[in-house]
Formats: structure tokens, C-alpha cells, sequence
């Protein structure tokens, strides 16, 4: 066979690059994961070249035995991991997933109710930019400024204030424990649906590291690429009684042909997530995540919210004097990978910022502990610390490229 080099040299050239990236860096970008090899391998063979526009059993082509098979292991697994109803695995994107969820009960102008992108919250639950502000008439909450937490009973009024047929729970940048139950009876109260967005959360909620939102939301969508660590895409469960309308509007409504090679690929992650490796995985990131907050912490960094419960924080900068842009820059040059991020209440523009998000999901799947932590904080303390120093960015950055050499991204 004709080998990806020898067809397109520049595309295998920028892999190559970008699997070398991946391996000399300090990556703590919160919402990326290493997809196992399986993973990969299932994504990247035949299943590419089949159309299947409809689902297990009632597809608009012949030929869909195989596909079939795995869209149905797909469903079969997730339904346990999570112990949902129902399952809809086709997705391409946690976006596209809560676009379904929406549209399975909402007309264009109905109310609803998500976190506040400024407040930790994703573009979809109701951002003015995006789909969903643009269709539906959004109100949203936020976290109360002196905790960093949500405010439940703030949640409540507004949602009394506001009406909404759908309140969203679930964040990009929020570190503590969604309390779900608390969220269902505000939607009750208001006869809202319930949709828990737990696109980052997932792994942890599949092993039970974080309360299920399963026994009180109408809709959970998620992503399957964080730190669930499956393929790129999306999934939506559901209570029974709305089961057709989301397959109805999935396919046809919002998507043609399902990602075969993917579902696949979502297939195996979930058959991974059931493993005892998994769950130790699963701990490793939430320990970890708290070893670096703590050890941030004691070099006088400030972490939203105070702690973390999560694969993830915020670290505001404010009192370092520093930027999220700017920190991002110097981190990047040193060899340690975030995004800049607001922070509640923030005073600074989205592309300047006065926080950065670290998250834990890369470093603990390259088997990295507590002691790695510790050292990451002291190299994020001195990177900070010498923001405009080249020579202190290349000293860390080639420490850093001998500590991930310990800890190699792929084995094989
Ligand atoms: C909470 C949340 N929901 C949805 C999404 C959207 O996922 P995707 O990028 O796959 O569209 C994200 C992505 O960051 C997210 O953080």
C-alpha cells in the first residue's frame, strides 16, 4: 500500500510535527485527552468509506451489517457506563449535540436558561454568537464573586424571572461539583426541561468520581474527546419518553450521514471506560488536578473558586499582574501548553484575560503523579515570575523536554 508519506509529504510532514508536539510538551489544556492507539486505529480504517443515513437496523443504504454492529456496541455501552434510557452516538461535536438536545423540544424563540460564557459557561448554552442566542431567546447565570461558586438560589430567581423551557447545567471553565438535584428542582419549579451538558466531566461522571446528572436530567449530551478519551464527537442521552424526537432530529433534523469510522472509534473508548484502568485513570486526574492547584496555591496563586473538584481550574493572575495572554505566551515559549481563560467578573477582554485554565486529563493519561505536579506548579512559578526572560523560558523548556521523555505519549 501506498504509504501516507509517499501520497502527500506535506500532511505527513505537519503529523509528524504535531505527534512531536504533543510528546515534548507540557500539556494542560483542560478539554484535550490522548485517544488511545485502538481509539485511533478503529477511527482511522474502512468504516470512513461507509454511508449509513439512518440508524441500527433502518438505514437508507444496504451494506450497513458491520456499521451496524458497532453503532449498536456504541449504544449498548454508554447506555451502561451511564445508565441512560436512551443513547444517540451520532453527534459529530458537543455542539451539535446540544443543538439536537434543544431542538427535540424547543421552537426557535422559546426561552432558555445556561451559564454565562464569562462565568465558566460554552458558547452553545446560550451565547449571543453562537446558535444558540441566536435562536433561542437566552437568559443566563453566573457564579457569586466572592466564592466562585454557582449561586443556586440566584439560579432560581432568574429562572422564576425568566421562564426558560430549558436550563442548562454544565461548564467549560467551572471546577466544583454540579449539584444536578438542586438544578432539577429549579427546573420543576419553573416547568423547564433539564439539560446537564457533561462534555468535560464525562470520565469523571462515568466511574462515579462526579454525581450523575442521569437521574435528573430530561437530556445529558457530552464530548467524547476529553476526559471521557475517546474519538472527537458527540452523544446525547435521554429519558425514554423523548427518545424519538432526538433520533428524528439528529437524523434528519441537523445531520446526514453518521461518522461510521467514529462511532466506531466511540465504541471502544466506552468498552476502555469500563475497565478498572480506566477509574484509577479517572482518580489520577482528579488528584492530580488538586496536588497542582494546592502547590499553585502555596506560590501565592490565586485558583478561582479556591480548589478544585474537577480535571480542571482557573488561576487568576490579577494579583501577579500578569495576563492570560501573556502567560499563555511565556508558558508556550517554555515548553508548557494552557489557554488563556476569563475569569469570573473578569475586567479584561476574551482575547487578553486575566486567567489561565489548567487542566490534568494529558498529563495523568502520560502516567505523570503528584510529584510531577509539583514540579510543573515550580515551573509555571518560574515562567511567571520571568515573563520577558528568554534564557529562564529555555532552561525550563528543556527540563520540560527531558521530563516528558520519561513519560512518553504512545508506548508502541
Ligand atoms: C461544556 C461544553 N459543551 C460543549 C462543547 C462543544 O464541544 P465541541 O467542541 O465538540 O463542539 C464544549 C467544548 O469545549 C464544552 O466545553
Amino acid at each position: 500500500m501506498i504509504s501516507l508519506a509517499e501520497v502527500d509529504p506535506d500532511v505527513y510532514a505537519a503529523i509528524a510535527s504535531e505527534r512531536e508536539r504533543q510528546q515534548h510538551r507540557l500539556i494542560l489544556i483542560a478539554s484535550e485527552n490522548v485517544a488511545s492507539a485502538a481509539v485511533m486505529q478503529a477511527q482511522g480504517d474502512v468504516m470512513t468509506n461507509k454511508y449509513a443515513e439512518g440508524y441500527p437496523g433502518r438505514r437508507y443504504y444496504g451494506g450497513c451489517e458491520h456499521v451496524d454492529t458497532v453503532e449498536r456496541l456504541a449504544i449498548e455501552r454508554a447506555m451502561q457506563l451511564f445508565g441512560a434510557d436512551h443513547v444517540n452516538v451520532q453527534p459529530h461535536s458537543g455542539s451539535t449535540a446540544n443543538m439536537a438536545a434543544y431542538l427535540s423540544v424547543l421552537k426557535p424563540g422559546d426561552a432558555i436558561l445556561g451559564m454565562d460564557l464569562a462565568n465558566g459557561g460554552h458558547l452553545t448554552h446560550g451565547h449571543r454568537v453562537n446558535f444558540s442566542g441566536i435562536l433561542f431567546q437566552s437568559s443566563s447565570y453566573g457564579v457569586d464573586q466572592d466564592t466562585g461558586m454557582i449561586d443556586y438560589d440566584a439560579v432560581e430567581a432568574i429562572a422564576k424571572e425568566c421562564r426558560p423551557k430549558m436550563i442548562v447545567v454544565g461548564a467549560s471553565a467551572y471546577a466544583r461539583t454540579l449539584d444536578f438535584e438542586r438544578f432539577r428542582a429549579i427546573a420543576t419549579a419553573v416547568d423547564a426541561h433539564l439539560l446537564a451538558d457533561i462534555a468535560h466531566i464525562a470520565g469523571l461522571v462515568a466511574v462515579g468520581l462526579h454525581p450523575s446528572p442521569l437521574p435528573h436530567a430530561d437530556f445529558v449530551t457530552t464530548t467524547t474527546h476529553k476526559t471521557l478519551r475517546g474519538p472527537r464527537g458527540g452523544m446525547i442521552m435521554c429519558r425514554a419518553e423523548f427518545a424519538k424526537a432526538v433520533d428524528k432530529i439528529v437524523f434528519p433534523g441537523l445531520q446526514g450521514g453518521p461518522l461510521m469510522h467514529v462511532i466506531a472509534a466511540k465504541a471502544v473508548a466506552f468498552k476502555e471506560a469500563q475497565s478498572p484502568e480506566f477509574r484509577d485513570y479517572q482518580q489520577r486526574v482528579l488528584t492530580n488536578a488538586k496536588v497542582l492547584a494546592q502547590e499553585l496555591r502555596s506560590k501565592g496563586f490565586s485558583i478561582v473558586s479556591g480548589d478544585t473538584d474537577t480535571h480542571l481550574f482557573l488561576v487568576d493572575l490579577t494579583e501577579k499582574g500578569v495576563t492570560g495572554r501573556d502567560a499563555e505566551t511565556a508558558l508556550d515559549a517554555a515548553g508548557i501548553t494552557v489557554n488563556k481563560n476569563a475569569i469570573p467578573f473578569d475586567s479584561r477582554p476574551p482575547a487578553v484575560t486575566s486567567g489561565i485554565r489548567l487542566g490534568t486529563p494529558i498529563v495523568s493519561s502520560r502516567g505523570m503523579g503528584p510529584d510531577e505536579m509539583k514540579l510543573i506548579a515550580a515551573y509555571i512559578d518560574r515562567v511567571i515570575g520571568n515573563l520577558n526572560d528568554s534564557t529562564t523560558h529555555d532552561a525550563v523548556r528543556a527540563e520540560i523536554h527531558t521530563l516528558c521523555g520519561r513519560f512518553p505519549q504512545y508506548r508502541d
